[in-house]
């Protein structure tokens, strides 16, 4: 992997270098990490965040465009989390996930509850832009590296006359929703897939579907035993609506092998070592996330299983 072209070659970069080598290494920048690059190199924090899409394109998985973008979420803690686009080959292009939905979900998994910036290598598309307005306020600012010499612009000045949560009576709540006491319909203490299936649970306990309270969650595992979550966050324009299964798949294909150094890379394919998932939804739902969940995951990991366990509410007296 060569060094990254736009950094001088100070020991943080050089470290960031080896380590953030793409799928099978964490898509994370530690806020004590930016902090010694802005030491090091003398750059400004957005400078550096804007350097650091390079490294987040090396998650790019994008066999139909061979277009590869990058964006970098900065959270509320001073971590960087990367993210990159993901397709899908066989599948309807609806299914792909846009890098800036990569930083954002993947921040998400962490337990961020707030965003300040969201960088990206290339201009956001409109889905992009909707997606990010339903964050909740304030709204991350955003930076464009085709306009690296602009300050951050307000994501609402990109979106002018937007339809926001408000127009159907929400309030953004991506990032900071639940939990909603769901628990599950049948225990399955003594199934084999109990722990997954606990997993994908507490997802759905922190997901975000204030539009039809289809709250869902789906839990991951993979062949070295790794788990990885995601919820759906909805969109109150609905088509943006980010899928509890592409959540996972987000948190799967940049949260890295983890401990074991080295293995990651452009040839790493941590979504193909998927070998189950469980996906927990709401009992009576308005809609089911499960026709969906299987296809985009027999797309990436064909002999994946995945499941289903149902939840509901338990209303505490
Ligand atoms: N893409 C993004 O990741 N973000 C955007 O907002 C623009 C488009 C990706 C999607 C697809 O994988 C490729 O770029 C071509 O559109
Ligand atoms: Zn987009």
């Amino acid at each position: 992997m060569p060094i990254h072209p736009g950094l001088p070659r100070t020991p943080t970069v050089e470290r960031l270098d080896a380590r953030l080598v793409g799928p099978g290494s964490a898509a994370v920048v530690e806020a004590a990490e930016l902090a010694a690059l802005e030491i090091e190199t003398g750059l400004d924090q957005n400078a550096l965040i804007l350097a650091c899409l390079e490294w987040a394109r090396r998650w790019a998985r994008a066999p139909l465009s061979s277009f590869e973008v990058g964006a970098a979420a900065l959270g509320e803690s001073g971590r960087l989390y990367l993210g990159a686009n993901i397709e899908f080959r066989g599948l309807p292009l609806s299914q792909t996930i846009h890098a800036e939905q990569s930083a954002i979900a993947h921040a998400w998994a962490h337990e961020e509850t707030g965003l300040r910036l969201i960088a990206t290598s290339a201009a956001p598309c409109g889905f992009c832009r909707q997606f990010m307005f339903e964050l909740p306020e304030p709204r991350p600012q955003l930076l464009l590296a085709s306009e690296a010499d602009h300050p951050p612009t307000p994501i609402e000045s990109l979106l002018p006359s937007a339809f926001g949560p408000t127009q159907l009576g929400r309030a953004p709540q991506l990032l900071r929703s639940g939990p909603h006491g769901l628990q599950l319909v049948e225990p399955v203490e003594h199934s084999e897939h109990a722990e997954l299936t606990a997993l994908a649970l507490a997802a759905a306990n922190r997901s975000s579907a204030p539009y039809t309270g289809a709250r869902s969650g789906v839990a991951l595992e993979t062949v070295g035993g790794q788990r990885f979550v995601g919820a759906v966050a909805e969109s109150v324009a609905y088509n943006p609506t980010l899928a509890p299964m592409q959540a996972a798949l987000i948190s799967a294909h940049h949260g890295g092998r983890g401990g074991r150094g080295g293995q990651g890379g452009r040839g790493s394919d941590m979504l193909g070592s998927i070998v189950r998932a469980v996906l927990v939804e709401v009992e009576g739902s308005p809609l089911s996330q499960l026709d969906g969940a299987r296809q985009i995951l027999a797309s990436v990991a064909p002999a994946a299983t995945c499941s289903v366990a149902l939840a509901r509410a338990v209303v505490v007296a």
